[in-house]
């Protein structure tokens, strides 16, 4: 009786560690990661985008302030991937006016050098160490604004009544969305770099 009690004991303690042990790596971990993405998010200027679209990113992330910035690049590089693609097949879609499908096309063009200036910008987060630090760090800050300026250039070929209609308003939503994802990504780049320096 006895030998039964104990054990009985034994089993209930030790399947208490084990649900504590589950629980602590369950929850506690990825909550220290999450909690790290939101507070991070809180420099940015659109802190929800910014949780989206990189909480999932969290167990890569961890608490690390350069890895964050580099998965807020690579998000904003894959959207402008992605939109850029969905662009040219807009462009030549039937139904489209002449008028549109040139700013269409014009639109491409600058994001394809947003693609490209994005691109860099994650090359030069690779190489981001050591001596060269500041000279990396200015070039992506440069690159990444200019990307945030090409975008810009995208949704005013679409100003004026001429250009009224779902076009225009599809292309807005688009390329805002690339651009706040750019913005915040240059913000999480420029904390990153307050951090270092
Ligand atoms: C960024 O993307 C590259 C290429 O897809 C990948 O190898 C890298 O792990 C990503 N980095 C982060 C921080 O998400």
């Amino acid at each position: 009786m006895a030998h039964s009690y104990v054990s009985h004991h034994h089993f209930l303690a030790s399947l208490l560690l084990t649900l504590t042990t589950l629980s602590f790596v369950r929850t506690t971990y990825p909550q220290t990661n999450t909690e790290f993405i939101r507070s991070s998010c809180s420099v940015t200027t659109y802190p929800r985008l910014c949780f989206t679209s990189l909480s999932s990113h969290a167990t890569f992330i961890q608490t690390s302030p350069k890895l964050m910035a580099h998965a807020a690049l690579n998000v904003s590089l894959s959207s402008a991937k992605s939109t850029s693609a969905m662009m040219t097949r807009l462009s030549r879609s039937h139904g489209i006016k002449p008028l549109e499908a040139s700013a269409v096309r014009d639109c491409v063009e600058e994001l394809s050098n947003t693609v490209d200036e994005l691109r860099s910008s994650v090359g030069e987060m690779d190489r981001l160490r050591g001596s060269n630090y500041e000279v990396y760090m200015s070039d992506i800050e440069t690159w990444v604004s200019a990307a945030l300026t090409d975008e810009n250039t995208c949704t005013d070929g679409f100003e004026g009544s001429a250009m009224d209609g779902k076009v225009k308003v599809l292309v807005r939503e688009r390329i805002l969305a690339i651009a706040r994802l750019t913005s915040n990504a240059l913000a999480l780049i420029n904390h990153f770099a307050s951090l270092h320096g």
